[in-house]
C-alpha cells in the first residue's frame, strides 16, 4: 500500500513538473499539500477537508432560548431550525438553551434548585433531559437529531425520550445518570441564569439571538426564513452551496 502510494505521488510530481513548470517546489509529503494555494491540483480536496476547519471563527452564532413543551418552540425546531441544520450547519454555531419561561428557587435544605415550568413538572423533566443530552453529547450532530425527535413526538416525556434515544444513538442511561445528579441540576441552573441575563422576562419563546443580538427583525426572519438569515449574516469566505442560491 505504502509503496503504491509513493509511486503515485512520484508519478504525479513528475507529471506536474514536466507539463506546467510551476515556479514552486512540490511538497514531498501529503501533509504539506494544503499549505499553499499554488498547489492548485488539490485545491478542491484542501477546501473540503483542511481549509474548511479553519473557518470556525467565522461561524454565525445562533442561539435558541426555548422550553421543551411549548408548541411554538417545538414547531420552530422541527421546521426552520431543522431545515437550517440540514442545509447550512457548516457556517453556524447552533446553541439550544432549554429553560424558557421557567423559574427556579434554591432550596438550602437539599442544596438543589427547584424548577417551576410553564407547562408543569413534565416540562421541567423534559427540559432537564434536553439539558443533559446537550451536555452528554455536545456535538450538534449528536444532540440535534435527538432534540428533533423529542420535539416532533407527542406522548409521555420519558417514553418519548427513551424511544428517541434509541432511534438517534443516544445512551438513555447516560442521560438518566445526568438527570438524577447534582450535575444535571447545576447545568439546568446555568441555563436559568443565562436565560435571565439574555431574555426579558415578558418575552415570548422561542427567543433567538444572532451573534448575541436580538431584534424584532431578527426574530421575524428566523421564524420565516432562517436559512436566508444565516446565509446573509455569514461573512466568512466559504459559504455553502445552499447560501449562493438564496442571494
Ligand atoms: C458557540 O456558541 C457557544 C455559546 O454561545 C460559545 O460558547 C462558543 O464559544 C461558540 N463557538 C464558536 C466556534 O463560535
Ligand atoms: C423510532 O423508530 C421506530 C422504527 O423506525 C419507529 O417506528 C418509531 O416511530 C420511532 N420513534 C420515534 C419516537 O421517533
Ligand atoms: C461567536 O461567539 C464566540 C464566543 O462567544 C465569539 O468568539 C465569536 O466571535 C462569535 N462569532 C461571531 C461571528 O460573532
Ligand atoms: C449586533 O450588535 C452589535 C453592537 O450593537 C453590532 O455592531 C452588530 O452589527 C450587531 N449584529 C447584528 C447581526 O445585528
Amino acid at each position: 500500500m505504502y509503496v503504491v502510494f509513493i509511486l503515485i505521488v512520484s508519478v504525479y510530481n513528475v507529471f506536474i513538473l514536466s507539463t506546467t513548470a510551476l515556479p514552486i517546489t512540490c511538497p514531498s509529503s501529503t501533509g504539506e499539500w494544503c499549505q499553499t494555494k499554488e498547489i492548485a491540483a488539490v485545491t478542491k480536496q484542501c477546501t473540503s477537508f483542511v481549509w474548511k476547519t479553519t473557518a470556525d471563527n467565522d461561524r454565525v452564532n445562533f442561539t435558541i432560548y426555548y422550553e421543551s413543551l411549548c408548541a411554538d418552540c417545538r414547531q420552530f425546531t422541527i421546521t426552520q431550525v431543522w431545515f437550517a441544520y440540514q442545509a447550512v450547519i457548516d457556517i453556524v454555531n447552533l446553541t439550544f438553551v432549554p429553560y424558557g419561561n421557567a423559574h427556579e428557587v434554591y432550596r438550602p435544605e437539599t442544596q438543589l434548585y427547584q424548577f417551576y415550568c410553564q407547562h408543569g413538572s413534565d416540562e421541567c423533566y423534559a427540559n432537564l433531559i434536553h439539558t443533559c443530552a446537550i451536555a452528554s453529547y455536545p456535538d450538534i450532530h449528536q444532540h440535534m437529531p435527538f432534540l428533533y425527535c423529542m420535539d416532533s413526538t407527542f406522548g409521555d416525556v420519558e417514553t418519548v425520550a427513551r424511544q428517541c434515544a434509541r432511534n438517534t444513538s443516544i445512551d438513555f442511561e447516560k442521560i438518566t445518570t445526568c438527570t438524577n445528579s447534582r450535575m444535571g441540576n447545576q447545568l439546568q441552573h446555568i441555563y436559568a441564569v443565562q436565560t435571565e441575563q439574555t431574555k426579558p422576562a415578558d418575552a415570548f419563546v422561542p427567543y433567538v439571538t444572532l451573534n448575541g443580538n436580538h431584534t424584532d427583525e431578527i426574530q421575524d426572519l428566523a421564524q420565516t426564513d432562517l436559512i436566508a438569515l444565516l446565509c446573509n449574516t455569514y461573512k466568512g469566505s466559504n459559504p455553502p452551496a445552499r447560501c449562493k442560491k438564496t442571494k
